[in-house]
C-alpha cells in the first residue's frame, strides 16, 4: 500500500487568487498522481488520500471544495465514503469514478448527493474537462453568495432607518416575523417602506439564502399576474412556446412577496388562497398539481378590511394573509425621524456624487413643516433633486422642490380673505394628472418625479377613471 501525502500547490499563489482545493481518494497510485498532475495544471490546490478513512482525517483537518472519490475503494465501500464525506463537507463537489460495468453505482452515487462521475479508464481530457466545468460552477455558486450576502447587507434589516418608538415596535415585530414561517400582511402608505420591510423579514430569517421574489400586482395585468405566478405550459395560450415555471415554484424554500395586494382579481385571489392552503399550484394550461414551500408577505396601502365589506376582497384569503400583520407609520407620524433619514439619504447622494452635501437650518426646517404624503420615498427623491440643482455644499431651503410649499402656494384665495380650503386628495389628483400631461403621457417619469411608487401611480389613476 502507498503512503498518501498532502501536497502543498505547485502553482505560484497569485495575490488574492482563490484557488480550488481538491482532494484525490484513489487506492492506485498512478491514478492519483496523473489525476493530480491534471488538477494542478488547471490551478487547483490538491491533496491525496490512498482510503476512505485517510480522506475523512484530512477532510476534519483541512478545507476542501471538490473531492474525486474512487467507489471502489479498500473497507470501507464507495457510497459509504461518499456518505461520510458529506456529512462533513455539504458544500463539497464530489466526482465518483466508478470502474466500466458498475456505473449502476456511479448512478446511485448521483441520487446521493455526487455532482458528477467518470468511468475507469478515462483520458486525461476527459477529466480537464469535467474538472474545468466544475470550477465554473464554483466560481458562479460563489459569485451567487456574493451577491446574495451584498443584497442582504443593502436591504437587510440595518438598511432601515428610524429610532421613533413606533419604529422600535416594527423592528421587534421584523424580529419576530422573520423566524416564524406564517405569511404576513404589511400595511402602510405609499413609500412608508413596505417592501423594504419584506425584505429585511425574509433576510433577517433563517431562509435568507433562499429566493426572495416581489411580484408587483397592481402593474400587471390579471392574466400576465396568473401566468407569472403560476407558471404555464407550452401551448398554454398564444405565445406560450415553451413551458415556465411560476415564481411561487422558483422560489422553493423562500419568499413570494406579493406587493399591492389588494389589487388582485377576485377570480385571482381564490386561486391564490388555493395554493396557500393546499400548498401546490396548477401552471396554467395544466392539469397536474405542482407542490409549493414558500413563504408569504403581502404588503397593501388599501384598507383591506374595507374591501372585505365591500366584498372586493376576499375575506378567507384576508385572514389567510392576515395572520401576523404589521403597520408601517407614516413619515408625518414620526416628524422626529426626518433628520436622521435626511442624513441618512444625503450620506449616500454625497457618495455617490462624490461631493459633500449638507442642508442649512432653513431647510430642515421646511422638512420638518412638510406632511410628505409620499413618506419616506417622497423625501428621499426631494434630497435627490435638491442635490442635482444645487452646485455647492450647503442645500438651502429655496433650493429644495417648490412642491414641498405647494399645498400653500396652490390655495386660491376666498371672498372673505380666509384661503379657499381645497382637499389634499384633489390637489394631489391635480398634480398628478398635470405632471403626466407635461411630460406627454410618460408615467413612469411621472411617478419618479412625484415622488411615489409606479404601482401607486397607477392605482390612483383607475381610481380617478372609476370616479369620473
Ligand atoms: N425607514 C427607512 N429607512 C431608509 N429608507 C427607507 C425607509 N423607508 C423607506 N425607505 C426608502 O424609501 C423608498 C420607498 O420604500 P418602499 O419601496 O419600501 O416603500 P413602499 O411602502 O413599498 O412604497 P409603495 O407603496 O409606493 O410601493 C425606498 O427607496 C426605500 O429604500
Ligand atoms: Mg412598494
Amino acid at each position: 500500500m502507498t503512503t498518501a501525502v498532502a501536497s502543498a500547490p505547485i502553482l505560484p499563489q497569485l495575490e488574492g487568487a482563490n484557488l480550488l482545493n481538491l482532494m484525490i481518494v484513489d487506492d492506485e497510485r498512478a491514478i492519483r498522481e496523473a489525476c493530480r498532475e491534471v488538477a494542478q495544471s488547471l490551478g487547483f490546490n490538491t491533496c491525496v488520500a490512498d482510503s476512505a478513512e485517510h480522506s475523512y482525517r484530512m477532510l476534519d483537518a483541512q478545507g476542501v471544495d471538490v473531492v474525486l472519490l474512487d467507489l471502489k475503494l479498500p473497507g470501507a465501500g464507495g457510497l459509504e465514503a461518499l456518505h461520510q464525506i458529506r456529512e462533513r463537507r455539504a458544500d463539497a463537489v464530489v466526482i465518483v469514478v466508478t470502474g466500466y460495468g458498475t456505473v449502476q453505482s456511479a448512478v446511485q452515487a448521483m441520487k446521493n448527493g455526487a455532482y458528477d462521475y467518470v468511468t475507469k479508464p478515462f483520458s486525461m481530457d476527459e477529466l480537464k474537462l469535467l474538472l474545468q466545468r466544475v470550477s465554473g460552477h464554483l466560481k458562479l455558486k460563489t459569485e451567487n453568495r456574493l451577491l446574495r450576502e451584498k443584497i442582504k447587507s443593502k436591504q437587510g434589516f440595518g438598511s432601515i432607518v428610524g429610532r421613533a418608538p413606533e419604529m422600535e415596535k416594527l423592528y421587534r415585530i421584523i424580529a419576530k416575523a422573520a423566524h416564524s414561517n406564517h405569511p404576513v400582511l404589511i400595511l402602510g402608505e405609499s413609500g412608508t417602506g413596505k417592501e423594504i420591510v419584506a425584505r429585511s423579514i425574509h433576510y433577517s430569517g433563517p431562509f435568507h439564502d433562499k429566493p426572495f421574489i416581489p411580484v408587483d400586482c397592481g402593474s400587471l395585468v390579471p392574466t400576465l399576474i396568473e401566468s407569472e405566478l403560476f407558471g404555464y405550459v407550452k401551448g398554454a395560450f398564444t405565445g406560450a412556446v415553451q413551458s415556465r415555471e411560476g415564481l411561487l415554484a422558483i422560489a422553493e424554500g423562500g419568499t413570494v412577496f406579493l406587493d399591492e395586494v389588494g389589487e388582485l382579481s377576485v377570480d385571482l385571489q381564490a386561486k391564490l388562497l388555493r395554493s396557500i392552503q393546499e400548498k401546490e399550484i396548477r401552471p396554467v394550461g395544466s392539469t397536474k398539481r405542482v407542490p409549493i414551500n414558500v413563504r408569504i408577505l403581502a404588503a397593501t396601502n388599501r384598507d383591506l378590511e374595507q374591501a372585505v365589506a365591500q366584498g372586493t376582497f376576499r375575506r378567507d384569503l384576508y385572514f389567510r394573509l392576515n395572520v401576523l400583520s404589521l403597520r408601517i407609520p407614516a413619515l408625518r407620524e414620526r416628524r422626529q425621524d426626518i433628520p436622521l433619514l435626511t442624513a441618512h439619504f444625503l450620506e449616500r447622494l454625497s457618495r455617490a456624487s462624490a461631493q459633500e452635501r449638507s442642508l442649512s437650518d432653513d431647510a430642515m426646517k421646511a422638512l420638518l413643516a412638510c406632511d410628505w404624503p409620499g413618506n419616506v420615498r417622497e423625501l428621499e427623491n426631494c434630497l435627490e433633486r435638491a442635490c442635482a440643482f444645487t452646485s455647492g455644499p450647503m442645500i438651502q431651503a429655496c433650493g429644495l422642490p417648490s412642491a414641498i410649499h405647494s399645498v400653500q402656494s396652490t390655495m386660491p384665495a376666498g371672498g372673505n380673505g380666509v384661503a379657499k380650503i381645497v382637499p389634499i386628495a384633489d390637489l394631489e389628483k391635480q398634480t398628478i394628472i398635470n405632471t403626466i400631461g407635461q411630460l406627454n403621457g410618460d408615467k413612469l417619469l411621472a411617478a419618479k418625479l412625484l415622488g411615489i411608487g409606479k404601482t401607486t401611480l397607477y392605482r390612483k389613476l383607475k381610481e380617478y377613471a372609476a370616479q369620473d
